[in-house]
Order: C-alpha cells, then structure tokens, then sequence
C-alpha cells in the first residue's frame, strides 16, 4: 500500500519568524522523517499575489522561502516541494471547483472578511478565491492529511464542502481530508505580547535569520510589565520560548526564580537571546549557503514542479473524464 499523502503550504510573502518554525516548519520536517507519508510542500506563489505585493521583491521572496525550507530540513529527496505557478494544474482544477463552490460560502470566509478590511482599496476576485485555490492545491494530491494552523480551520472545511459537492454531482472520487492541527501555543510579540508575533511589526518579531546581536536586541527590547495583580504575557512568552530553546538546567532555574519572585528579566533575557542564537546558528549558515546558490534553488524547485505535475496530470484527466470534458 502507499503512504498516505500529506500537503501543506506557505506563501512567499515575506520573511519568516520564529512562530512560522515552530508552527509550520519544525512540524513538517517531523512529519517527513516519520517515513510514514508522502509528504508534499508547496510555495504558495499564486495565492500571495491575491494581496497587496511588490513585483520587485517577490523572486527573491521565493527563493528566501525555499532557502527556509531547505536549511529548516525539508529534504527533496524525501519530500516533494515545489513552487504552486510551476504546475498549472492547481488553477485549471481552482476553476473546475469554482463551477461548484457558491458565492455565498466564499463571502462569510472569515479570512476573506479580514483581509478586505485590511486591503480595502484591492478587494480583488482572488482575494475571495482564495479558498478554492486552496481546495485544489490539496485535493489535486488526493492528499488526506493537511498540518496547518487552527486559522485554517474554516478552509480546510470549505475544502470538504467542495470535494462532497464534486461527488455528489460527479461521481466519488476525493476522500474527505483530516486537518492535522499544529498544537505549538503562539508565540506573542515581544513588543506587544498581547498579540501574535507577526512580521508585519518587525521589531517585537525574531526573525529565522536574524543575527545574534539583532535577537539580543529585539530580546532587550522585550516588554514584561503586567497590570496590577495579573500575570505578564511578556513574561510568559518568554518563558514559553526558553522551553523550546532553552537547556534543561535554565528552565528549571527560571521556573524556580518565578516561583520565588526573584525572576531578573535582563539575566531571562540574555539567556534566551543566546539560547535562540545558538539554535539557529547552523540554520542560518545552511541558509546562507543556499541564498549564494540561486540557481540551484531554483533547480530544486524545477525537480520539485516535475514530481508534483506528474501526480497533479493524473488527478487532472481523471477530473475532466468526470466532469464530461474528456
Ligand atoms: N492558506 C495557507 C496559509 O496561509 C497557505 C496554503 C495555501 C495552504 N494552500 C494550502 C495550506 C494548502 C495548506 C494546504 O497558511
């Protein structure tokens, strides 16, 4: 029997911080090794052009996301990782499912909702797709399990409302995908921790390949006040980032001097800038190494389009034969 497939997603459209690696990264390269499925990755391009974007920039923004892949241990030789506009099939089989999706459940998408507030001057046609792009991306693999944060929860069920919906009129032939939810807590700006880390405000955000002194710095820079009687979600986010990267014996000295009220948050601070530094340290190098070799990114990813076009070729006959056009 094969494995089951799995496919997931992220958009170049910008750098990436330490919430994405842990949220999406880590958990994926864990999901590769297990060798228990067909794991397939994809640079979203065509969905992050529905936002508001620089020509300019987005290239470089392509191969600095497939460089994060690489460096964070996607290996192409296990794993299939591409770039979405390379295989044509994903938007040919976006506009078979636009046939069948209603307006209607496309315009209560809560995401949709968010980002034409935030973009209200380009609420452009793809910015309302984007879910059935989505949909497509993920059943054009026949794909059944899909890692991804809980702020996809509403599309993953969009994406079973159309595959239900193609069945029912065509005749069965997708299985009903199983979001694998990424249970990493958030991590909260190191400015304003009451909201999530976000690249959009770079200074309370560590970015993958920031330098040690420039995670120092942000670190520095951390706010851990709290109102009267409550606890700091400063200090807690910072608690929450020496248990993933801090060394046992820290974690439990910082545990203890909570529990004591003896914390020093510059001695936490410095700790973690050097603890998250280090961590990265070989990243950061992988990653720099691939950034001086575009060409083979760019190979990489060539090879990557090639796998995944042979299996989205086959999804895509079968899907014409259904829908009566072959
Ligand atoms: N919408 C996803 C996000 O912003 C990215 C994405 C596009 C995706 N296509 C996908 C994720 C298919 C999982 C499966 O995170």
């Amino acid at each position: 029997m094969s494995k089951p497939t799995i496919f997931s997603g992220i958009q170049p459209s910008g750098r990436l911080h330490i919430g994405n690696y842990l949220g999406a990264l880590t958990n994926f390269v864990a999901l590769q090794n297990s060798g228990q499925y067909q794991c397939v990755f994809s640079l979203v391009d065509y969905h992050s052009i529905s936002e508001d974007y620089s020509p300019q920039e987005k290239r470089e923004m392509i191969l600095d996301l497939a460089a994060n892949f690489l460096a964070a241990g996607v290996d192409s030789e296990k794993s299939i990782l591409f770039l979405q506009s390379q295989v044509p099939e994903h938007t040919e089989l976006a506009w078979v499912f636009n046939c069948i999706t209603p307006v209607s459940e496309l315009e209560r998408m809560t995401q949709y909702k968010d980002k034409a507030q935030k973009q209200s001057k380009n609420i452009n046609m793809g910015l309302l797709d984007y879910p059935v792009l989505m949909a497509a991306d993920i059943l054009l693999y026949r794909a059944t399990a899909v890692p991804v944060g809980l702020d996809q929860k509403q599309h993953l069920e969009l994406t079973n409302v159309i595959a239900r919906k193609f069945n029912r009129r065509f005749g069965n032939y997708f299985k009903e995908i199983q979001p694998l939810w990424t249970h990493f807590p958030k991590v909260m700006d190191l400015k304003r921790p009451d909201k999530k880390m976000s690249k959009s405000d770079p200074s309370g955000c560590l970015f993958l390949d920031d330098a040690p002194d420039v995670v120092l710095k942000k670190l520095k820079g951390a706010v851990t006040a709290s109102a009267a009687g409550k606890k700091s979600p400063g200090e807690e986010n910072l608690m929450l980032l020496l248990a993933h990267f801090g060394q046992a014996e820290e974690i439990a000295y910082f545990a203890d001097a909570q529990k004591t009220g003896t914390l020093k948050f510059s001695e936490l601070k410095e700790t973690l800038a050097r603890d998250i530094s280090a961590y990265f340290a070989g990243f950061r190098e992988k990653k720099q190494a691939l950034l001086n070799r575009p060409e083979y990114l760019a190979e990489v990813l060539g090879q990557g389009a090639q796998q995944a076009r042979k299996i989205a070729q086959t999804t895509f006959i079968e899907v014409k034969q259904k829908i009566g056009l072959l």
